[in-house]
């Protein structure tokens, strides 16, 4: 589904690897940050941490820092990396643009995990041909630390409410056939990336070990969404009127 104007960068996919994550609705791409860029985000990802600042969400699951790439000079560099924003364009094929970034962080036994969900339900959305998030590991994410576990090929439920987090099996109360599907689990080195289609469900565990579980996630969503007139952090208070397009300098189109 390529179109002339789709950037390519160095980082080209194999087209296999974008056949299964339009079949699967994710994909694993190994070593997409160097360790030396790894160490350098996550530094920058604990100085955030610890600033506690911001647009935040804190509980037991994870805390969640979000809009990064305006308050930190460093993260912000991640948010605009060239080489995801690329891999997501080739992954949607379609033009993007950033929805917003945030970091989610699971302390050392933080004793609760993210409960299975989709994203795109969360989000103020129509007309978006695709959405897709990038989760990035700053630290090697095991199964023990939090690695997330995706159900492949249901992309295209888009019938199912905004899940309750914190609601142990909401999503299989809200689509119960789910419970059978088959899950995968991808723990993940530092530096990896997995992709996933804001409809694909997925949860993450708990984090039962010593160290911080340290993550950043840009969300891509296609260029020409238009604004559905709900209520989030990151539209509250813009004056967007339903069906506007979103702004380019809140929204800044990627990779760029
Ligand atoms: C998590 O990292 O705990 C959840 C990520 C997600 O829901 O996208
Ligand atoms: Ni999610």
């Amino acid at each position: 589904m390529a179109s002339a104007d789709l950037v390519s960068t160095p980082f080209l996919l194999d087209a296999d690897l974008v056949s299964s994550y339009r079949r699967d609705g994710f994909a694993h791409i190994p070593s997409v940050l160097t360790i030396d860029e790894v160490d350098r985000y996550r530094e920058a990802a604990a100085r955030r941490y610890d600033a506690d600042t911001g647009l935040a969400y804190a509980g037991n699951i994870f805390r969640q820092i979000i809009q990064v790439w305006k308050t930190d000079d460093v993260l912000r560099e991640l948010t605009f990396n060239a080489d995801l924003a690329s891999i997501a364009t080739q992954l949607a094929g379609v033009p993007l643009r950033l929805w917003h970034d945030q970091l989610l962080v699971k302390a050392p036994h933080n004793g609760a995990k993210t409960e299975y969900h989709q994203d795109a339900p969360y989000w103020p959305h129509e007309n978006a041909r695709h959405s897709l998030s990038a989760w990035i590991a700053l630290t090697d994410v095991t199964v023990e630390r939090g690695c997330m576990t995706f159900i492949p090929a249901q992309q295209d439920r888009h019938d199912i409410r905004a899940i309750d987090l914190t609601g142990g099996t909401d999503l299989f109360s809200a689509a119960p056939d789910l419970v059978w599907e088959p899950r995968v689990t991808i723990p993940l080195r530092a530096g990896d990336v997995t992709f996933h289609n804001g409809y694909t469900p997925h949860t993450a565990n708990a984090n039962d070990t010593d160290e911080f579980r340290w993550a950043q996630v840009n969300i891509y969503v296609d260029r020409a969404v238009t604004f559905s007139g709900g209520e989030h952090p990151v539209t509250d208070g813009l004056g967007l009127a339903r069906g506007d397009r979103l702004p380019d300098t809140e929204f800044p189109p990627l990779p760029r």
